[in-house]
């Protein structure tokens, strides 16, 4: 089915796009908040087994911050469009498409590439909503909600009297990862930086939160647990906070680092973990538990349910416009945001 001509208003100004070109949020080279640039690109027609999609909502994530800043390597020439996650409306389907059909509402999680107003996926990466998830929720849920799904039910089955350590709770994941472990029956001590988060962590699930701004967290946290420790540490925030985490686990236990919000560790050796008690540990990432068809499936199924029977509520703090990326990444990266951040297109 063709894609009809759309009227686009963008920085104010109308813009007719033909079925081939859309409104994209660029990064040429890697750098600073500055590097980004909206423009009007081609797109190529959806393959066999691919679909147009039109945003509707698009999440924002640190990961995002990685891809702009040249963290992580580019995976393609530049320019690259950052970008993990959004919610969207089927516009066009490929030949070989059968479950999704055009005018389906539907999320995505993906690397990056979702900063725009359209984009071509894979048909199998694609997920129908729910009618009860709204567009926002949903593009806010499909990183940040899967990763506290497969970091509580895969890399450490989280289980009723489990106590866990949770970096930047009143984080986009800390958050669903504070409800989520809360409705699993844990005791969930959380670290913020400031009174304000701390507010906002204990009422979306943490039953002790620590500023560790102000206070030791490892002290605190032998405080907490009558000296015993944590069976896992859940660690986002990478140098600043390694290797302290370390110590907050219990013999056996579990030190799972998933971020790098401070900076990459740049000192891990393995006897850390056999100094801190024959700890086990792995470097996940989100992609890999959501690698084939079925597993996303199942993981969606899951978080959409977690989100319908009202256990997660996802706090979006911050909304802001496509063009306002720049500004985004800024809050971001100096820790000004607190929960969720939604972009929309204007
Ligand atoms: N491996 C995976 O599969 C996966 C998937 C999703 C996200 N992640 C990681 O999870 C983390 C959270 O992602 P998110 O999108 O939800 O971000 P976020 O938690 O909303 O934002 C990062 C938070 O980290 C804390 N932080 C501590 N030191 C910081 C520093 N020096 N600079 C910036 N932030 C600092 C801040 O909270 P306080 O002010 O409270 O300290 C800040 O708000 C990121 O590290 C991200 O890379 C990993």
């Amino acid at each position: 089915m063709p894609f009809p001509g759309k009227a686009l208003d963008c920085n104010a100004t109308i813009l007719f796009i033909n079925p081939v070109k859309t409104i994209a949020n660029l990064v040429h080279e890697p750098g600073p908040y500055s590097s980004f640039s909206l423009e009007e690109i081609s797109i190529p027609e959806p393959a066999a087994d691919e679909v147009l999609l039109k945003h509707r909502a698009i999440g924002v994530n640190f990961i995002d911050t990685y891809f702009r800043s040249g963290l992580y390597p580019y995976p393609e020439p530049p320019p690259i469009i950052p970008g993990s996650e959004a919610c969207a409306e089927v516009i066009e389907t490929g030949s070989e498409v059968t479950d999704l059909k055009v005018g389906d509402r539907v999320a995505y999680t993906g690397g990056y590439g979702s900063y725009c107003h359209h984009r071509i996926m894979k048909a199998d990466r694609v997920v129908k909503l729910p009618e009860t998830v709204s567009d926002e929720v949903a593009a806010a849920s499909m990183v940040k909600g899967l990763t506290a799904h497969y970091l509580l039910h895969g890399t450490f089955k989280v289980k009723p009297g489990d106590t866990i350590l949770f970096h930047a709770a009143a984080g986009g994941v800390g958050l669903f990862a504070g409800q989520w472990a809360d409705y699993l029956g844990a005791t969930i001590i959380g670290t913020v930086g400031s009174g304000e988060k701390a507010e906002l962590a204990l009422a979306n699930g943490y039953h002790h939160v620590i500023n560790y701004e102000e206070e030791n967290f490892v002290d605190r946290v032998m405080e907490i647990t009558d000296g015993s420790g944590v069976e896992v540490a859940y660690d986002s925030v990478g140098q600043d906070t390694y290797p302290h985490s370390l110590k907050c686990v219990k013999r056996l236990g579990m030190w799972v680092p998933f971020g790098q919000s401070s900076g990459p560790i740049q000192n891990f050796q393995l006897k850390d973990l056999v100094a801190h008690g024959s700890l086990f540990t792995t470097r996940p990432t989100l992609f890999d538990y959501v690698a084939t068809r079925e597993a996303l499936v199942a993981a969606c199924d899951s978080l959409f349910g977690m989100l319908e029977n009202g256990h997660i509520n996802v706090s979006i703090n911050q909304r802001f416009k496509l063009e306002e990326a720049a500004l985004v990444h800024e809050l971001l990266e100096n820790r000004q945001t607190k929960g969720s951040t939604v972009m929309f297109i204007s």
